[in-house]
Formats: C-alpha cells, sequence, structure tokens
C-alpha cells in the first residue's frame, strides 16, 4: 500500500528503513580538554571521491556530537564482526564511554577504535539541515583497512557478513 507523506509514522519509517543493511561507525574526536567523545552511526558512506568526501547524520539530540565539532576533526572507526560490545558501549549516554573499549591515537591526533574493519580520519567541511538530524559532509585526510570482516547492522540486531 502506498501511504501519503503525512501518514508516515516515525516507527514505521524505522520498521522499513531498517530493512536496509548498514555498516557500524564510530565517530569519535576530542574535547577541548583532549579527552575522547564519540557515537556509533549507521548514516557513514562515500560522497565523493575527488574531492575525496565521506557523510553521515547526526541527531539534534546527541550530546556527543556538539563535544566534538569545535576541534573540526575526527576518525571514523568502521566496526569489525566480533565489536558488538564496543557498539553497545559507545551507542550509549554514558559519560565515560570510552573506558570501556580499546583505542589508539590516530596521526590526526583524533581516537580510533583499536581492531575496527577499517578507518577514515577526516576534517569536518559542512553542517547541512537533515530534519531532525544535520548532514555531516568531511573531508578524507588519511584511511587505512584493518583484518576480518564487518559489523552490520540490519532490522534492529547485530550481526555479520562474511567475504
Ligand atoms: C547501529 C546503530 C546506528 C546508529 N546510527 C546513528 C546515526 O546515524 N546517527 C545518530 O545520530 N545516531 C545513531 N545511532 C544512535 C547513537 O549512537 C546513540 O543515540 C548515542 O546514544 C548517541 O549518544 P550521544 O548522546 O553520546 O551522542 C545509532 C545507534 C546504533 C546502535
Amino acid at each position: 500500500m502506498i501511504t501519503s507523506p503525512s501518514t508516515i509514522e516515525p516507527r514505521h519509517f524505522r520498521d522499513v528503513m531498517g530493512h536496509l543493511p548498514t555498516g557500524v561507525v564510530v565517530v569519535a574526536g576530542r574535547r577541548r580538554t583532549g579527552e575522547p567523545a564519540g557515537l556509533v552511526v549507521g548514516t557513514f558512506q562515500s560522497l565523493s571521491l575527488d574531492p575525496p568526501l565521506v557523510s553521515f547524520s547526526v541527531a539534534l539530540t546527541s550530546s556527543s556530537w556538539p563535544k566534538i565539532r569545535p576541534a573540526g576533526r575526527f576518525s571514523a572507526s568502521v566496526l569489525a564482526a566480533g565489536q558488538e560490545d564496543v557498539c553497545r558501549a559507545l551507542s550509549s549516554k554514558r559519560e565515560d564511554k570510552f573506558s570501556a573499549v580499546d583505542w589508539h591515537e590516530s596521526p590526526h591526533g583524533t581516537p580510533r577504535i583499536s581492531g575496527a574493519h577499517a578507518w577514515i580520519d577526516c576534517e569536518t567541511r559542512h553542517e547541512l539541515d537533515g530534519g531532525d538530524h544535520v548532514i555531516v559532509i568531511a573531508r578524507v585526510r588519511h584511511l587505512e583497512a584493518g583484518d576480518g570482516d564487518p559489523l552490520v547492522f540490519h532490522r534492529g540486531r547485530l550481526g555479520e557478513i562474511r567475504s
């Protein structure tokens, strides 16, 4: 059945869009104090090859993004199969969520999740209106692939695909 836009319930929207599998990515940077801050996003994607750009969207209610954004740089860590605990820790609202995960510093001084499937170090370029989210567009400064398989989010569950 085709529904008109005015009748789309947020829950139905989430249920249907949850059929689109996504990667699980930690966006992390440094607060003004130097401490790490970050959150999990499923909206991270490649945007442009030349110049090399990526994008993701972050909820206006995020408490971590306002801590990361002043520095203008962050690392995106693509979580690997087996990193479900990292996903749970960093998608929580805990103040000290980085104390529960292994991380190290990127060449840009931003926090990378250890053992991730890939790392992309970025500088924020634009923030656009995205309804109840902000669309962040960032320039890639450095990137590296890790080992293993990715962690995947599909229909509200974390899972794995084998390459
Ligand atoms: C698999 C997965 C994907 C998510 N994708 C996003 C996303 O794209 N954007 C977003 O703002 N929050 C997303 N979230 C939710 C945030 O990780 C979560 O709201 C987190 O608590 C935000 O914390 P903060 O208040 O510390 O920023 C996702 C969570 C999970 C588990």
